[in-house]
């Protein structure tokens, strides 16, 4: 298993390149399963979560073709037939987004069978309003065996009224409802970037979409779509970690490629820590010359709110900031598991359900460290960065599901990081 040696203290400088989003990136290739015609992605990530999709596409019959060419990261999916419409647990287990084909299969052969998903460990994360809005458009399910079976002659248009804001249940529905019988009406939507640019490829396919990136989304559904070629956002996750990375450090690090409206809750926060950020159009630049970091509260919510993603982030900045943060998780029950490493490493951290308490600032000295999910590892990273010492970060496979070659963009700035063992992406 891979792990990341690094030895903190460096103050990072220059210029970090962001890679396309991959939750973008997911349901973009999931929505290839809607058209029989070739589908061109550009923009695609290099992380192990877009391997996976690819390998689940190719189980169903697909065609897929990743090519990681420099520049374009373009990747080629045709799903002429899809003879095989499952998402099998072996696949699932590891990726809770492979749920995001059930509704483009349903929508485009009549029926997916997905094994219960796995995924990060943060929360039962159910996907049961995905299920909820498929039987509302006409859709049967049955469980058994670990499986979910959705069986549908053709979908209808219905109104669905979300209980509970979901990214990836809209994005499901929304494949669903392109070309579905008549019109649906999606309330309470997710507005994250990642469903107006999932909608925007849709609608280059031939989809009628009104009221993507609100809380309302209309869909009047089709005969047929077609292929088009789309080319996916910058990953606002990734943007996020590294304007941390520069301000923890006290470098100066340019974030490149990214779409600062994207980033405008984390830019406030970090602001409000005393973060010293200077925002271009596609890029923002962290300087930390003659700053001192504070505390601030923060709450996690759905978009445009401060997103969960970045939660584990801002509080190893925390630990690195003068007074008391406060930190509510309100979007996943236990995604804390970060918590305890950073603790480990020196961080005074209290946490009562959903709150942690940050007191700062505290020195981290290094330590032998486990990266538990995606975001946690992203946290120890940089906690590591500003450690004393050599950090070993064990289970980075997490971080490979998410960042593209994190290690060479840090190394690309000055920090002292290194893998040992086999590169992912390097095969
Ligand atoms: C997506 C992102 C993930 C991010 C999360 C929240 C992708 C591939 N992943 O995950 O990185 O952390 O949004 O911004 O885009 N829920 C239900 N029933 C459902 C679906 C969700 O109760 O059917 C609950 C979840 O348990 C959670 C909340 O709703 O408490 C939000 O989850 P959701 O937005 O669905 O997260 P994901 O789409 O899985």
């Amino acid at each position: 298993m891979d792990k990341f040696v690094i030895r903190g203290g460096n103050p990072l400088l220059g210029t970090i390149r962001v890679s396309g989003a991959k939750n973008s990136a997911l349901p973009c290739m999931a929505a290839a399963i809607l058209t029989a015609d070739e589908v061109v992605l550009e923009n695609i990530p290099q992380v192990r979560d877009i391997d996976t999709e690819r390998k689940l596409l190719e189980s169903m019959g697909a065609t897929v073709e990743l090519g990681y060419g420099r520049a374009q990261h373009r990747t080629t999916i045709q799903c002429a037939v899809l003879s095989d419409p499952e998402a099998k647990y072996e696949i699932v287990k590891t990726m809770r987004a492979s749920s995001l084909v059930l509704g483009p299969l349903v929508a485009r052969v009549g029926v997916a069978r997905v094994a219960v998903p796995g995924g990060c460990a943060i929360g039962g994360r159910p996907i049961d309003l995905h299920l909820r809005g498929l039987e509302k458009m006409g859709a049967t399910i049955t469980q058994e065996h670990g499986s979910i079976e959705a069986k549908a002659d053709r979908l209808h248009g219905a109104h669905i009224l979300f209980d509970k804001i979901t990214v990836t249940g809209t994005e499901d529905l929304l494949m669903a409802a392109t070309l579905a019988e008549g019109e649906t009406l999606m309330e309470n939507c997710a507005q994250e970037p990642e469903v107006t640019d999932l909608a925007a490829m849709l609608i280059g396919m031939g989809a009628k979409i009104e009221g993507a990136g609100t809380s309302t989304i209309r869909v009047t559904g089709v005969e047929k779509l077609h292929g088009v070629r789309h080319r996916i956002n910058p990953d606002r996750i990734e943007a996020g970690t590294f304007l941390i990375a520069g301000a923890i450090t006290g470098g100066d690090v340019n974030v490149d490629c990214c779409n600062p409206a994207h980033l405008a809750a984390v830019i406030a926060k970090l602001e409000q820590c005393g973060v010293r950020m200077e925002v271009g159009k596609d890029n923002i630049r962290v300087r930390s010359e003659g700053v001192k970091l504070q505390g601030a509260d923060m709450s996690t919510v759905e978009y445009p709110g401060f997103p969960t993603d970045m939660q584990a982030q801002f509080m190893a900045l925390a630990t690195q900031a003068e007074g008391t943060s406060t930190i509510t998780e309100n979007i996943f029950e236990n995604r804390f598991m970060h918590v305890s490493e950073l603790v480990r490493m020196g961080a005074n951290i209290r946490v009562e359900g959903r709150t942690a308490t940050v007191r700062g600032k505290t020195p981290l000295s290094s330590a032998a460290v486990m990266c538990s999910d995606l975001r946690a590892s992203a946290s120890l990273v940089l906690a590591a960065l500003v450690a004393e010492g050599e950090t070993i970060l064990d289970r980075v496979y997490h971080i490979d599901r998410g960042y593209e070659h994190i290690e060479e963009k840090l190394r690309g700035v000055g920090a002292q990081i290194r893998r040992m063992g086999e590169v992912f992406g390097k095969r």
